[in-house]
Formats: structure tokens, sequence, C-alpha cells
């Protein structure tokens, strides 16, 4: 499609469709072609709850699925988000209707992206997804169209705004995970259900769709291991400090012998790398590749303006004409990658034992480690506090994830191991 005038039809009128409507209202002549763009047609949960755009002069949808096939509607941007129901409906609809879609929701895109790529290309057109991944920093585009000179051989990121305000505010105040989530529900970071933000799916989502979009494979949600940041202790994030790292969200993904491995865990960052020092709501992405080398990208990964932003950059491509395959190859051709065992993954530990303040305690626990194969790296104690135990830290040399979990499931046996040892990764990176 190369259009000078192009009719939308927005659908879901949350945080991202309200900015999108104001940047159009602003700035209808923002396409690169030249053309106007103008939103016709508007779908939402309900047609009175207060806003901050005016929605009475277009024509109201109750039904998405209506709005992506309506005649007046010459790109479909879908809102809605959710991997499935009426999301998923109506950007089926709308492709399967010849019209291009534009959409931000991640977990449509990670959890049927295969399938939607072989109905838009089968249908000749566009399906577009630059708000879905890190909200206004063009990290689809980037992995979409300037790597593919080069061949990706692993990315980490941080991708979930909400979890990284999370982390910096409790490192820097000291204050609860909840009271600080409340926070970040309150400024519009949070998905409406925030176990999405801080159980790690979300950021899963979006290391999915890189992680496909950087190996040419559909992507395979399925595959990703995932842990949140709901688990963890801020006395970790204190110790973890003391030894030079902060804890980040780290989503990963990389291109092994054995396939595609895709992770989302707490992690340990050196202080001094880049991912460490992107703090608040940033995020932030880390790329490794054949020829270019490292490539960091920053910036906002939500938000009204940035994920709007986002947004118009797909419809501009869609009104100048620019289809690409939707994952790198054509979709008929692509596979979806497999899961790899995390049992063989070989990582580097962050140990936190509660242990009783006696004599023996931490030889017992550094001859379990021993025994198991387990090679110490760097150990920290510090003074007991109030509390029954002391805490003591580990830090470890490379090592299987099997090998590290028996060696824990020993040492949380020991009697004198208050509570269940803490383990966090150091990121690779
Ligand atoms: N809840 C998401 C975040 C918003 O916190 O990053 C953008 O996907």
């Amino acid at each position: 499609m190369t259009s000078n005038f192009c009719r939308l039809g927005v659908a879901g009128l949350g945080t991202v469709g309200a900015g999108l409507l104001n940047f159009i209202a602003e700035r209808p002549d923002f396409a690169p072609a030249g053309g106007r763009v103008v939103v016709t047609g508007v779908s939402a949960r309900s047609r009175s709850r207060p806003r901050p755009v005016d929605i009475s002069n277009l024509t109201w949808f109750d039904d998405p699925v209506a709005l992506a096939t309506s005649p007046e509607t010459d790109v479909y941007v879908e809102l809605i988000g959710g991997a499935d129901g009426t999301a998923k409906a109506s950007v089926e609809a709308a492709l399967k209707a010849g019209k291009p879609v534009v959409t931000a929701n991640k977990a449509l895109i990670a959890e049927h992206g295969g399938d939607l790529a072989r109905l838009a290309e089968a249908n000749g057109v566009p399906l577009l997804f630059e708000a879905a991944v890190m909200g206004g920093v063009p990290a689809v585009k980037f992995m979409r169209e300037a790597m593919v000179g080069d061949d990706v051989q692993s990315l980490a990121g941080i991708l979930n705004g909400t979890c990284n305000y999370i982390l910096s505010e409790m490192e820097t105040t000291g204050r609860a995970f909840a009271d600080v989530l409340a926070d970040a529900q309150r400024l519009g970071y949070a998905e409406a259900d925030p176990t999405m933000d801080v159980g790690g799916y979300d950021a899963a989502h979006k290391v999915t769709i890189l992680a496909a979009l950087a190996f040419g494979y559909a992507p395979n949600f399925s595959a990703a291991q995932v842990e949140g940041i709901d688990q963890l202790d801020l006395l970790d994030i204190k110790l973890a400090h003391d030894l030079g790292y902060r804890v980040k969200l780290i989503a990963s993904a990389k291109l092994g012998a054995d396939g595609v491995r895709v992770q989302v865990h707490p992690s340990l960052v050196p202080l001094d790398h880049p991912l460490a020092q992107a703090g608040g709501a940033l995020n932030a992405l880390f790329v490794e590749s054949k020829r270019i080398g490292r490539i960091f990208l920053q910036g906002p990964g939500a938000g009204a303006g940035p994920t709007a932003a986002a947004v118009a950059a797909d419809i501009a491509d869609v009104m100048t004409g620019m289809v690409r395959p939707v994952f790198q190859k054509p979709a008929a051709s692509l596979q979806q990658y497999g899961s790899v065992d995390p049992s063989d993954t070989l990582v580097r530990a962050y140990l936190r034992f509660m242990v009783k303040d006696e004599p023996g305690v931490i030889a017992a626990v550094s001859e379990s480690l021993a025994e198991a194969g387990v090679s110490i790296e760097s150990f920290l104690q510090k003074p007991a506090g109030q509390t029954d135990g002391v805490p003591i830290v580990m830090t470890t040399h490379s090592v299987a994830e099997s090998v590290l979990a028996a060696a824990i499931d020993q040492i949380a046996g020991l009697a004198t191991v208050l509570d269940r040892p803490r383990l966090l990764r150091i990121a690779q990176i």
C-alpha cells in the first residue's frame, strides 16, 4: 500500500490508544511520504469512560472485528492487548480482509506470531509491531531491518519498565516491593494485571519476539524460562550491591548449537555495565553480533508518547509501502525454535544462605558445594542483625544448573541452615 490518505481504525483506547489519537490530531502529516492520516473509527470496552482525548466525532464500533473489516478502515491498529480473545480475532479478521495491521500487542505476537505472519504474508499485507517491544526504542526495526547485514549471536535486555522502576526504587530508597509496585501502577508503567510485569511474563513476551527476529524463527513463547521479581528480597539487592552488582530483571536470548535459549531472571549485573546503569523505568538492550560487535540501545519502554510514536512509525511504513517478511524469512518457511534443556545451562550464581551463627556452619556449606563440584569465586558474611540467622553469600564460578540445584537441595537440608537458600544468576554479558 502506498497512499496519500490513510484511514485508521483504532481498537483499544487506553494509554497508548489515547496517545496515538492525540498525536495524529497534532501531526496528521507525520508520514514521510507527505500523506495525511485520519482516525475514522474506534472501539474500546467502554464508550463513556473519561479519556484524555475527544472521540465524539469518530465512528464508534462495539465490536473490534467489525472495525477491523470496515470499508472505512485502511489500516487496523490493535491496541487492545492480550494473546487471545478480541485482539486475536480482530487482527486475524483484518489480515484475512487484506488490511495492514499495526499492533502494540506483545502477548499476541509472542504467542501466535508465526501463524499471524503466515496469514499476513498469504494475504500480502504487512503486520507490524514496533510498539510491542521497548515502547519508544526502535528495537523491532533495529532487529528486522538494521541487523539483516549481520548475524546476531546474543541479546540481553531490561525489557520491563515496571520491574526496572521497582528494583531501582527498592535499591535507592529501601522501600518494600508492594509499596513501590503501587507507585508504578499509579505512574502508568504497569500492565492491567501487574503479575504480567512482576512475574516476568511481559519481559518474556518481548524477548521471545526479539529472539524470533534476531535469529529468523517463529516465536515460541512456551520455550522461555521465566522467573520474575516477586520473590526477590530487599536483602539480596543490598548484598549484591556490596559485592559490586545491581539486581536487574534480565531477559536474554542466545543462539547455540543446541538451539535458541530464551530466559528471564532477576540477575546480578556488574555496577559498571551499561545495563546496570539503566535506572528508573528505562528499558535497555545489549546486543552482540558477529560483524558489528556490541550495540547498546536505551530509552523509554512505556508511556503514551513513546509508545504512540512507535505505532506511528509503523503506520508511516505501511503508507510508504515498506513490506518485509514479518520475522526475517518468508513466513511459509519459518520454523519455530525448540526449547533447550535448562539443566545443562552453565551459570555463575549468587547464593545466599541464612544460617545459625555458630562454629562450623560456613565449613559445612562450603563442603557441600565442594562435594557437588561447585567452585566458589567470592564470599561475604555480614554481622548478625536482629534476626535469628546471619546471611552468608557466595558467588560461584560457572556450573551446570542441575549441579547447582542438587547442591542447594542438600544445603537446604542442613540443620544450621534456617531458610531456603536463595539463588540469583550473575548475568553473562
Ligand atoms: N508494563 C510494561 C512495562 C509496559 O512495564 O514495561 C510496556 O510494555
